[in-house]
């Protein structure tokens, strides 16, 4: 990223957004828009002869659109489409066995703790949670059955910044692990883990992709074609798919990925800017801001900074109960990424299912609200702060 609040958006993003795997040719109509394909089955020429499509859940042609524009999207040449985030994340799972170790970055989206320890490890992976943004904790907690490092930068919801090439390096120069990257917060449009050296990028769609908060979908991409073909098979076989309808809104929502994701960073910046300033707030965390202790990493790392605040506020639980019962403009509700602004309290909401003094350690405290900037008049959205404020610190 060049200087504080500009930024280069890698080449052709916008044009590939809207053209990649889009091409009226593959209808007979010669449709511009891709064809809601809601038929469950295809017919065959003759048994096992068929024109690429033979059940829905094997292959569909609105989800291969979907999966044709996200992978050029993350510079990758295979991206698949899921029912949610969290299906994803499963579905990389299933490239271990039993038997097998990975890392994941201590600070993760409670959803995906969650579903490490309780449903993953059950099945006889063993899980090491770690502070990944330390380099010499990664390369301690690597073992010899270690076969995948699990990282989301920037971090849910304390915004830490783990260095994807860094973290790649090593775990690539010490193990066979493979990297995957939680790139939820930042969306295809501000960063690239693939070009950093991760082998797997997965984002929760559900947020800044689809951007209407009307979809749940996770899609993951790679590069590596014998991986690729695994996680096919796996799609399918264990029915992880998302839904034909699904796949047409995504794919409508990325054709403004660019514009959204643009107006999210400055609509954010102001926000940021406007609570730092404030002595209602004891900090804020912002990797584009100076104050944040990763600024450098963000701007050699990231090519931006979506809608994503978090900030401690003045007192305890009460006054941020407060705080986020006064919001007009703001709506107080779990989930980021879409048009409308949202706020919330994660130890009580998203992350509440991550265990209290994991929390502790974390810093995801009582008074630590979570914002996600959407896209309305950033007037409204710091009059709004404002007011709530006024109304929760004396
Ligand atoms: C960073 C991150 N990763 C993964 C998920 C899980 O995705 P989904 O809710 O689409 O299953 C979420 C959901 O909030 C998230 O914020």
């Amino acid at each position: 990223m060049a200087a504080e609040n500009t930024f280069t958006p890698f080449p052709h993003f916008a044009t590939n957004a809207i053209h990649e795997g889009q091409e009226p040719e593959q209808w007979k109509s010669m449709a511009v828009v891709p064809l809601i394909s809601t038929s469950t089955t295809f017919k065959q020429f003759s048994p096992g002869v068929h024109a690429g499509f033979e059940y829905s859940r094997s292959g569909n042609p609105t989800r291969n659109c979907l999966e044709k524009c996200v992978a050029s999207l993350e510079g990758a040449k295979h991206a698949l489409c899921y029912a949610s985030g969290l299906a994803s994340t499963l579905n990389v799972i299933h490239l271990l066995k039993q038997g097998d170790h990975f890392i994941s970055m201590d600070d993760v989206y409670g959803g995906t703790n969650r579903y490490f320890r309780t449903c993953a490890v059950p099945l006889g992976v063993d899980v090491t949670f770690v502070d990944c943004t330390k380099l010499e904790e990664v390369e301690k907690a690597l073992k010899p059955n270690t076969k995948m490092v699990w990282i989301e930068t920037p971090t849910n919801p304390t915004m830490k910044l783990v260095d994807i090439e860094a973290v790649c390096n090593l775990v690539h120069s010490k193990s066979e692990a493979f990297v995957v990257v939680d790139n939820t917060f930042m969306s295809s449009y501000f960063q690239r883990p693939l070009s950093l050296g991760a082998d797997i990028v997965m984002h929760s769609v559900t947020k800044y992709m689809n951007g209407h908060s009307d979809v749940v979908m996770g899609v993951l991409a790679l590069n590596d074609d014998k991986r690729a073909e695994r996680l096919r098979y796996l799609q399918n076989a264990m029915g992880t798919v998302s839904s034909p309808f699904d796949c047409y809104l995504v794919n409508r929502g990325l054709k403004t990925l660019a514009l959204r994701m643009r107006q999210h960073m400055a609509n954010g910046l102001a926000v940021a800017r406007y609570l730092e300033a404030s002595p209602k707030v004891v900090k804020v965390v912002h990797p584009g801001l100076p104050s944040h202790p990763q600024h450098e990493l963000a701007k050699r790392q990231m090519r931006g900074f979506s809608g994503m605040v978090t900030f401690y506020l003045k007192g305890g639980k009460e006054e941020a109960s407060t705080f986020l019962k006064a919001l007009k403009v703001f709506t107080l509700a779990e989930s980021l990424g879409g048009y409308e602004s949202l706020c919330e309290l994660p130890s009580v909401q998203t992350h509440a299912s991550v265990p209290p003094e994991q929390r502790e350690k974390l810093g995801i405290t009582d008074n630590l609200i979570r914002l996600s900037v959407g896209l309305e008049d950033v007037e409204d959205l710091i009059e709004d702060i404002e007011q709530a404020l006024n109304a929760a610190v004396p």
